[in-house]
């Protein structure tokens, strides 16, 4: 058991792992993650998410098959090194979008005459949310986890794979699992400098 982790250091710690070792994680673990997932905060309380929880060798395999695009060895961007790295996670978890959910949830009574719709799309801001959660909730339990999302061309091949309905929309996926310290691809901000709060934070006005 890790001792208590304050809240702003897992915030500071976080960042995308995409190389794992191969220690398994802990099944209470994932767990924890899908319960912290769904104390997401979501519009009307609709909870217009899934998801879709893979921790055997088989399911994660499978997942991989269904979704990895061809990959031309060398290739620079999200090439073989990137695949290879997130290969070695135990567990994937596919955080999934219900968007009917919202058109129900919006015509119920205590929703109908408000002049609603949605200025942008909840149910994706919703589940979201709620993959930062599983993010948080990793680095919490000492664990690393990245999230990425799967090419719009695969993504029937992941439904076909698990049965998905077409209600729901995979808004991504996240690896989980025991971090490897400083190895595999460090990702854009190794190229990028963090802005600095005064270029996006305009206080009191523009
Ligand atoms: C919506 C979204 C999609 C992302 N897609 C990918 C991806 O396909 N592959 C990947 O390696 N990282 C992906 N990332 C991770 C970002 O590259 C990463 O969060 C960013 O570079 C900042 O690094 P950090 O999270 O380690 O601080 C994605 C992140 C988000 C929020």
């Amino acid at each position: 058991m890790l001792p208590p982790m304050e809240f702003s250091e897992v915030v500071r710690r976080r960042r995308m792992v995409r190389r794992y070792d191969d220690r398994p994680v802990e099944p209470t673990v994932v767990d924890r993650m899908l319960d912290h997932a769904t104390r997401a905060p979501s519009a009307g309380f609709t909870q217009g998410w899934a998801f879709l929880r893979l921790d055997t060798p088989d399911a994660v395999g499978r997942f991989w098959r269904a979704t990895s695009p061809e990959v031309p060895t060398g290739s620079p961007a999200q090439g073989n090194d990137w695949l290879d790295g997130m290969r070695t996670a135990p567990v994937v978890i596919v955080p999934l979008s219900n968007k009917p959910a919202y058109l129900t949830r919006y015509a119920e009574q205590d929703k109908s005459g408000s002049d609603q719709r949605w200025p942008v799309p909840y149910w994706h801001i919703d589940t979201g949310m709620a993959a930062l959660l599983i993010l948080q909730t990793a680095v919490d339990e000492g664990l690393g986890a990245c999230f990425f999302g799967i090419p719009d061309q695969r993504t029937q091949a992941f439904r076909d794979e698990f049965g998905v309905p077409p209600d729901f929309k995979p808004i991504g996926a996240i690896t989980v699992g025991h971090r490897m310290p400083d190895t595999g691809s460090p990702g854009s901000p190794a190229r990028r400098e963090r802005k600095d709060l005064d270029e996006v934070v305009h206080r009191n006005g523009w």
